[in-house]
């Protein structure tokens, strides 16, 4: 079983971006985490992508139509405004689960809205970079179902 996750833009600068919302971990150690997770959870494969490009993500999520099987994604400012990236996810049908570093919830007003979570059969939000493995988690047990 293959999972893909996905992480939108400025994610890659974790560690230095914000680090009092986002924590001090930087990239390295999310994909570190997201591999870990995947073998724990008896995946084959998880593939970790990141974009700071909208079509970008919108051209990998196509790309993953009949190649895999769950997707994890943070579309992080994308969330807010992407229909395009909602599309996409509802075109390939992929199981997903939409993950947010922080808890966007208590945070400004134009981060309530979530076009991907459309899309997802699961959120979570507000658990830091273990978020990406507890999603992971949900994928697998949704996948079994
Ligand atoms: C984020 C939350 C988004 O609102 C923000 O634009 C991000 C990161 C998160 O993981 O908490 O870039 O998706």
């Amino acid at each position: 079983m293959k999972a893909l996750v996905i992480n939108g833009p400025n994610l890659n600068m974790l560690g230095i971006r914000e680090p009092g919302i986002y924590g001090s971990d930087n990239y390295d150690r999310l994909v570190q985490i997201c591999q870990e997770a995947g073998t724990a959870q008896g995946f084959d494969e998880v593939e970790v992508f990141q974009s700071n490009h909208e079509g970008n993500i919108v051209d990998k999520i196509q790309e993953a139509y009949g190649k895999v099987d769950g997707i994890v994604i943070n579309p992080a400012a994308y969330t807010h405004t992407s229909v395009a990236i909602l599309d996409a996810l509802k075109a390939v049908a992929i199981p997903a689960v939409e993950v947010h570093i922080s808890a966007v919830e208590t945070r400004e007003d134009f981060r309530q809205v979530s076009y991907a979570r459309l899309a997802c059969f699961a959120t979570i939000t507000g658990e830091g970079l273990q978020g990406y493995a507890h999603a992971l988690e949900l994928l697998k047990e949704h996948l079994e179902k």
